[in-house]
């Protein structure tokens, strides 16, 4: 712990003068990688897209949550440059991995994009050097995948290098969390990584919370997004069952949620989307399966939730009929077709399989979104249209898959299109025309 490589990377962490490396610079890494660099460190961004290298290069943002002014700020400062040449690492004194981490076709977890990481900081470790693993991941995969491969060639985690796991809780498009003040958990694969971890990101976030263990730290990411994809999964059933009952499931949550204490809300929708809470709870279940463990409400809720698209398509069936028209040859509008409201990111977004579906019986497809201009679906390139223009051209039936908050609601609901309302983005709106999930 008191070890001489150990003391010199504190004291650089705590002068600021440790050389921090982001592999991945993408919604995680970027944002990191600027609030490093904002807060004084000089910062080297690895990323194998040398698109986005060259966007940072000439200060140019493309992850909304991250301003422009800021990024610019600090690449000018000469603090923040991207490059995609893996064998800067060796001068790095901190590397934090934000690779990606998503499933095989098969559900199991593809590591694949960590293990090309980590064999990158491999060939060049150095004695004195922390390396952090922020991609979400199964327990386990710090101590059983990451620290043999830096292992290998002869220097011992603890003592020679430091290591650590902190899962990144950034939630793209909120204004009020980000990177700066949302609590950072830090589990290392010892004592002496665990403290080098936290001292580094005391000095850039408010608040620190060390665990015990690498497996404790990537545990605790798994436990925050299965917590969330299970109880979304208890109000989508909800909806469906409200529906049947002919109860507004959405005044419902409403008045449940104004009880103090025991009852936090969580929404129905489309079905989940992003790049992890469809993700993240399967390599949970993959690394219980391996102990012998069946998670029973991870199986549950995924079957829920992954059903919502067909539930939507039904609604648009139940709207379309109420016209005597249907789905085959009617003309659908999709509003909002990110994974959530204000942002622009695809991943996995449940509007996808709406596409899908509607398209399979026969609907014709046009979508808004501003935040999305172009989509590929069924082999043809999509473009997103004005919404005032869509509707002007009086589809059959809009669905609102996301509730980006540029819509012009009012314009929507004063027309004569019918509605699907995935999300409530028409709340306090009466109409016959509107169909709620
Ligand atoms: N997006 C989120 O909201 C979010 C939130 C919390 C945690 N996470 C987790 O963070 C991790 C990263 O997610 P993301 O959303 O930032 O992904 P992303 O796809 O936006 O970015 C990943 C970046 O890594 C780069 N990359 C891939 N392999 C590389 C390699 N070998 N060397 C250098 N660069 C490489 C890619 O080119 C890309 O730019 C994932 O494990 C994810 O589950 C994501």
């Amino acid at each position: 712990m008191t070890s001489t490589a150990h003391q010199t990377l504190l004291d650089r962490i705590a002068t600021k003068r440790a050389r921090i490396g982001v592999i991945g610079l993408g919604y995680v890494g970027l944002p990191l990688a600027v609030e490093f660099a904002r807060q004084g460190f000089d910062v080297s961004g690895f990323d194998v897209d040398g698109s986005k290298v060259s966007q940072i290069n000439a200060g140019q943002s493309y992850i909304p949550d991250v301003p422009q002014a800021e990024l610019c700020a600090v690449v000018k400062a000469g603090r923040l440059r991207g490059t995609s040449d893996m064998a800067e690492l060796a001068g790095m004194d901190v590397i934090d991995i934000c690779v990606p981490t998503p499933l095989r076709k098969t559900k199991d977890p593809d590591l694949s994009y960590v293990v090309r990481a980590v064999e990158a900081v491999a060939a060049s470790l150095k004695r004195g050097q922390l390396i952090i693993l922020e991609s979400t991941t199964y327990p386990g995969t710090t101590d059983e995948v990451v620290q043999p491969m830096l292992e290998s060639r002869g220097l011992k985690a603890d003592a020679d290098f430091f290591l650590a796991f902190s899962p990144e809780r950034v939630d793209p498009g909120n204004q009020t969390y980000t990177t700066r003040n949302i609590p950072k958990i830090v589990g290392g694969g010892g004592p002496a990584g665990t403290e080098a971890a936290a001292r580094l990101y005391e000095s850039v976030v408010e608040r620190v919370i060390r665990v015990s263990s690498t497996r404790v730290a990537e545990m605790v990411k798994l436990l925050e997004n299965t917590f969330r994809a299970v109880n979304i999964g208890l109000v989508n059933e909800l909806a469906l069952m409200c529906h049947k009952m002919d109860i507004d499931v959405w005044e419902v949550i409403d008045a449940a949620k104004t009880k103090p204490f025991g009852f936090m809300p969580f929404y129905p929708g489309p079905g989940l989307g992003g790049h992890c809470i469809p993700i993240d709870p399967h390599y949970l279940s993959w690394k219980a399966r391996q102990n012998g463990f069946e998670c029973r409400f991870i199986e549950l809720a995924g079957n829920v939730n992954s059903a919502m698209p067909e539930h939507v398509v039904e609604r648009v069936s139940e709207a379309l009929n109420t016209a005597r028209k249907s789905i085959n040859g009617s003309r659908v509008h999709v509003i909002g077709v990110a994974y959530k409201k204000d942002v622009n990111d695809m991943r996995e977004s449940p509007a996808l399989d709406v596409l899908e579906l509607l398209s399979k019986r026969g609907a014709q497809l046009s979508y808004s979104d501003p935040f999305v201009p172009e989509l590929r679906h069924g082999g043809a390139t999509l473009h997103s249209v004005d919404l005032g223009e869509a509707l002007a051209a009086k589809p059959d039936c809009a669905v609102i898959c996301t509730d980006h908050t540029v819509f012009d609601y009012d314009a929507l609901v004063g027309g004569d299109t019918l509605i699907v309302d995935t999300r409530n983005a028409l709340k306090n709106r009466q109409s016959p025309r509107i169909f709620r999930l």
